[in-house]
Parts: structure tokens; sequence; C-alpha cells
């Protein structure tokens, strides 16, 4: 979920609905607001779907508000009703409340407190807003007063919480466990937000806050209590440097499609920023020294950040000669491996919020364990959490299917391989021309992204009227099939998945039909001719068959022929046709490709 608020603005209905549309990524099954016109009017509006349905909303209703808190949700607790969606309010109407994250206890805090209060909706967000009104009235405590009594009382919770009380209409009170949540430092107003990319029209500068802060927003002044309850004075502002246009589509007609088109650019941009002239990786000693104390890595990491992982195990492996292990951040928090002696963990998160990846990353400071954050977002959660950070530099990434992070997280643990491996005097890293090859992978990757229509063709061909599909190949092109299945499945809804072709035959083979299309990616000379006859297999079976294969590998008749560069980068290449016959496929299909049903870019609860 995403959510943003504004005091002090005479504006706060464009800037909260604006400030939505920038979130819409995080979440889009239903959006609200409220909005308080300085005491004099005040007005709640819902609506499911998409951003733009509540925009029509206002439009329609021309309101005007200089303080208000705004919602769009990733359902968690009940379907997607008007009434489900944020903000909930109290039963007098006295008190708003938007909240990104879980409950656990509310069913319990309903039974004690609230049972004879009607609810409005099924979710563990309306049963706070109604304990807040509760303890108001029953106590006689102001809405702080309540608001932190009913905070005290929640377990196991994660929020990002803002309320609003109508008689204090330009005050909004912030709590924040766990969610992400930053207050922005606005000229005339200040603003709340869950991620910085929302309210660059209004300000660059912003606050983080730790979990238990608890923060009075007001127009003039913003004011952070820390988890014992102690005014923070020494919070300083950090600065944005993203242009707000650079998070827009421009010409594009979906993000996705300009993300995919951007990754060229941004292989040149970490070469210069991470390769010094002579090509040495640019590193700092420091977290070098931490890696090479260590006895083996961790990394750890959900969704598409996972496969870019292993494809890190194998550049950790291949050129610095440690061991490597990746694990899903979902399990590993609840299913703890044995460990090594010496282990060193590495995070990898496009977005630095994970709340998965989050909750190993909290449990690892807790035992003591050292950890690098690999991610697209500076001050991100994540970043801040763990000793040391190198960025993505890949600008921000919209669509809700990832592409451009995945080529970025694989280039930086190249770059990083690299230095850990030269460092250690490892001859393959020192052989390894990094530097050249970056320059040969973002040359290839142009004349993919140029070559686009062909793959429109083949998604024309063979994809669109499918229900099922299969990318299959062996190492490292097994990895770059996981990727290309689960960005296909994501947006287009056609039943994907990614197999180690060997493996096909023990079970899977079973699903193939006539004209089931199976993509077979051929990178690595070592096992080009097994994937090659597995591929065979399935044809034998009805399968239609897809080539996505290295120009010194190929053969007369592959569909998709890729320029040659490392076998260790060819994940950077044979990705982007993949990336493409998703895209594809979607818009054939007349999907929404950004916004892919029941799925958000950011999943901050657990
Ligand atoms: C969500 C997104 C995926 C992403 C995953 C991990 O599921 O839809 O695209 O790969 O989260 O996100 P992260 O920001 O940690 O890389």
């Amino acid at each position: 979920c995403g959510i943003v608020g504004v005091t002090g603005n005479k504006n706060a209905v464009d800037i909260l609905v604006n400030g939505l549309q920038k979130l819409e990524y995080r979440g889009y099954d239903s959006a609200g607001l409220y909005v308080n016109d300085e005491g004099k009017k005040d007005y709640l509006v819902k609506r499911t779907g998409a951003i733009s349905n509540l925009r029509d909303a206002v439009n329609d209703m021309k309101i005007n508000g200089s303080a208000g808190i705004a919602h769009t949700r990733w359902a968690t607790h009940g379907g997607v009703t008007v009434e489900n969606a944020h903000p909930h309010f109290s039963q007098d109407k006295r008190f708003y409340l938007v909240h990104n994250g879980v409950i656990e206890n509310y069913r319990d805090l309903k039974e004690k407190y609230l049972s004879d209060v009607e609810f409005t909706s099924q979710t563990d967000t309306e049963v706070v807003v109604q304990l807040v009104d509760h303890f108001a009235v029953t106590e006689n405590l102001n809405a702080k007063e309540a608001f932190k009594k009913t905070l005290s009382l929640l377990k196991g919770a994660s929020y990002a919480f803002q309320l609003m009380d109508r008689e204090e209409p330009n005050t909004i009170y912030v709590a924040k466990n766990k969610s992400p949540l930053l207050i922005g430092l606005g000229e005339d107003c200040n603003v709340v937000c869950s991620d910085s990319l929302a309210m660059l029209n209004v300000t660059h500068d912003f606050l983080e806050l730790d979990d238990g802060d608890f923060v009075t927003v007001k127009p003039d002044s913003v004011t952070i209590e820390n988890k014992d309850g102690e005014v923070v004075t020494d919070r300083q502002p950090f600065h944005v440097d993203i242009d707000a246009s650079d998070t827009d589509k421009g010409t594009y007609p979906y993000y996705m499609l300009k993300e995919i088109d951007e990754q060229p650019n941004v292989m040149r941009k970490l070469s210069a920023e991470y390769l010094n002239e002579n090509g040495d990786p640019v590193i700092d000693d420091d977290l070098l020294d931490s890696i090479k104390e260590s006895d083996r890595l961790y990394i750890i990491a959900a969704g598409t950040s996972y496969h870019a992982g292993l494809v890190g195990k194998e550049l950790f492996e291949k050129l610095a000669q440690v061991p490597t292990e990746v694990h899903v951040s979902s399990e590993f928090a609840y299913n703890m491996p044995l460990l090594s002696k010496k282990p060193f963990f590495i995070f990898l998160s496009q977005s630095g919020e994970t709340a998965d990846s989050r909750e190993v990353l909290v449990n690892l400071n807790q035992l003591g364990y050292k950890s690098l954050t690999i991610t697209n977002v500076a001050n991100s959660t994540l970043s801040r959490e763990s000793n040391y950070t190198l960025l993505l530099h890949a600008g921000p990434e919209i669509s809700v299917a990832s592409t451009k992070a995945y080529t970025a997280q694989i280039t930086v643990e190249a770059i990083l391989a690299k230095a850990l491996g030269e460092s250690s005097e490892i001859k393959a890293a020192k052989d390894f021309n990094l530097k050249q090859q970056l320059g040969f992978v973002a040359t290839g990757m142009q004349s993919i992204v140029d070559e686009k229509e062909m793959i429109n063709e083949i998604s024309k061909k063979y994809f669109v009227d499918a229900n099922r599909a299969f990318y299959i190949g062996r190492g490292i092109d097994y990895f770059v099939s996981l990727e290309s299945s689960l960005k296909l499945k994501e947006i287009s809804y056609i039943l994907a998945e990614g197999f180690a072709s060997g493996e096909l035959k023990h079970g899977t083979i079973a699903l193939i039909e006539e004209n089931t299309p199976v993509v077979g990616i051929i990178t690595q000379s070592n096992t080009a001719g097994l994937t090659r006859s597995n591929l065979e297999e399935t044809m034998a079976r009805g399968a239609k068959a897809i080539t996505i294969a290295t120009e010194s590998l190929a053969k007369d008749n592959d569909d998709i022929v890729i320029p040659d560069v490392d076998q260790l980068l060819t994940p950077l290449l044979s990705v982007i046709p993949a990336q493409l016959l998703a895209y594809y496929t979607s818009l054939n299909k007349g999907l929404d490709v950004d916004h892919p049903r029941n799925l958000a870019k950011s999943v901050t609860v657990q």
C-alpha cells in the first residue's frame, strides 16, 4: 500500500491525488482520501480500481482542502470494496485513519473494547480508528493521547499510520513501525509519504523515521517523539537528488517499455560509477575486508531480486571463489539454515523496503552479523539498517514488473565479485575485463531493443493464445529461465515456469501439449548441446520450440540471436528478449502492462 499526507497547502487535494498516482505501483485495488478545509468543511472520498477513478470523483465533486491524508491499497484483510478502502473512520466520523501494514491482534482488541461498535469494513485498520475514538470518549483523551494508548495495545503489528481528527483540522498524527514512511519538509507545508517519489513536486528534503516514532505534523512544524516518548531534536533531513520528471513516462505507452529501453544506459552509468579509468572496481576497502573475513556469502532477496541473486552466486564463486548461498527472504526469516562459522550477508532489493527481507535483516542485526544492501533507493530501510550499501543507479523503477533493476543488480554483483577476486589475487577476476565487457553488454542490449518488433511478432504468433509456456536452460541459463517465466506470468497471466532443462523430463514434460511454447536459452558452451536435445524432446511431444542463443552458439534456424559477451554476463543480454516477450504478450492481450492484477511493486507486509 502507499500513503501520502499534506498539511498547510490549499492544493491538498491535487497534491494527494498526484502523490497517490506516483505510488500506484505499491497497490492499486482501491484508493481514497480525507481532506479538511481549515475546519470549515471536510470530505471523505473512496473508489475501487485505479487512482484515476478517485481523481475523476474528486474532480466531479470540486472539493478543496488545506490538509488531508490518502491511501492506495493492496488488499490484505478484506476484499476489494469501497468500504474496505482507506481512509477508515470512527463511528462518530471524528477520526480518519490510513494504514500500511498488518495488525495481528485486531480481533482480540475488537472483542475486548468494541463489542458495541458497528463496523463498516472487514479490515484490521478500522479496529484501530474505532479504538482511538473509544479511548477519546470513554477516557476523555485528546487525539494524540488516545492514539498513543491505542498503539500501545497493538501486537505483532507493522504499520505506517496517519490519523486526522476533524477537531484539529491542520494536524496529522503519524506513527511508524516496520512499514516505510517519510516526512517531507515543504516551504509552507509539510507532507508525509511512503516513498519520496510521491512528493518530489512539493519538496526534495525528507526526514526518515525509525520504528516506534510518533510524529505530530503541522503546517509549520514537525515534532518527532521516539519509542521512549522523548522528543527527537537531532534528526537531519536528507536530500533526494531525483528530478521529478525522471518519474514520468515521457512518450512511452508504459513504464515497463521505458525501463527496458533504459538498460544500456544503466550499464554505462554503472561502469562510470564503479570502475576507474583502468577498469578497476572502486569499492570501499572496509566492505571488501569484511567480506574477506567471512567464509561464506548468503544472498537474501525476494522475487526478481532473488533471481538476480542466483546469477550472483555464479559470479562470486567463479570470480572470487567465495562459496555463496542464495535464499528467498520469506523462507530464511523463519527457517534459517545452519550458518557457516563466519557468514556475510548480502541483501538484494530494488526498493530496499521489502518486509520479508527486512525481517531477516532485523534478526541478523540482533545476532551481530554484518551485511551489505544492494538497492536502487538511497536511504531506504534496508540500506539504513545494514552496514554497507551499494546503489544500483538505475533511476526510479516504476513498472511493477522489474527489468532494469535486475540487470543492474547482476552488474553490481559482477563489480563486487571482481573487486573481491582481484583483492585476493584470483586469476579469473584479474583476467576479467569488466569495463570492456560492460561496453559490449550496453551495445548488445541496444541492438536487441532496436529489434523489438521481431519479438512482438513472436509474441503474437506463439504466446498471445497460449495458456502455458516454459523457459528452459542449464546453469546460468536456468536462472534466467526462472526470471523470464516470472516476467511472463506476472504481466500476461500465462502459466509459465522456468525449468532446468535436464529436469523437465522428470515430470513437467507431461504438461507439454500441441503448440505449447518452450523457450530454450542457450548461452553456455558446455551445455548448449544438451539444452538443444532437451528442446527436441519437447518438440517431439508437440511443443513449439523458440530459441534465444548467443551468436557463437547459434544455428541457422535459431529465433533470437544475441551478441556474444563473456559467458558469466550473458544473463544481461538473454533476459532482454524475455522481458520484451512478456511486455508484448501483455500488451497484445490488452492488459495493463504496468499494473498487473493482484500485484504490488513494493511489498511491505510479510
Ligand atoms: C515484489 C515485486 C517484484 C520484486 C519483489 C522484491 O514482488 O512485484 O518485482 O522483485 O517484490 O522487491 P525488491 O524491492 O525487494 O527487489
